[in-house]
């Protein structure tokens, strides 16, 4: 019984630890994304979009303001920065991905922020 008990307890730390782990390490990721998100000579999307209530002070402010990307899927996100035009083939939006701006860790960061606008 007692065996049993202390086998559930370092379970239940272990789990613990993985969570605050992991939780840290996308804190790390979404600064990260954001970081590139409003970087002139990295990402610069916030040349053409607003988000999370930074406002672009572009007048060719081309794209939407994003919102609600919380609710789509992460690769959905990823395809998008990878290449928009696979969903939009006359989107004004450059391919990311496809061109070479932003490598595949770039990329996830840049998800990994994006998945926080609500
Ligand atoms: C030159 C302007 C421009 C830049 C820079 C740009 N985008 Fe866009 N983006 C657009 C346009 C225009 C659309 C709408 C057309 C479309 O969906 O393809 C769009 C659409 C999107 C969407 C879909 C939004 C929705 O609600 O459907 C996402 C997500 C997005 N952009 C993310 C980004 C990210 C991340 C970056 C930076 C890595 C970025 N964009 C840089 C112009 C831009």
């Amino acid at each position: 019984m007692a065996d049993k008990k202390r086998v559930l307890v370092s379970a239940l730390i272990g789990g613990l630890l993985t969570v605050a782990v992991s939780a840290g390490g996308n804190a790390d990721l979404v600064k990260q994304g954001e970081k590139i998100f409003n970087t002139k000579k990295i990402g610069n999307c916030l040349a053409c979009h607003d988000a999370n209530g930074k406002k672009i002070n572009n007048p060719g402010n081309l794209g939407p303001k994003l919102q609600g990307l919380s609710a789509w899927p992460a690769e959905a996100l990823y395809a998008k920065v990878y290449d928009p035009y696979q969903g939009n083939p006359i989107s004004a939006m450059p391919a990311f991905g496809k061109n070479g701006v932003l490598d595949d860790a770039q990329i996830k960061a840049v998800v990994a922020y994006l998945k926080t606008i609500k």
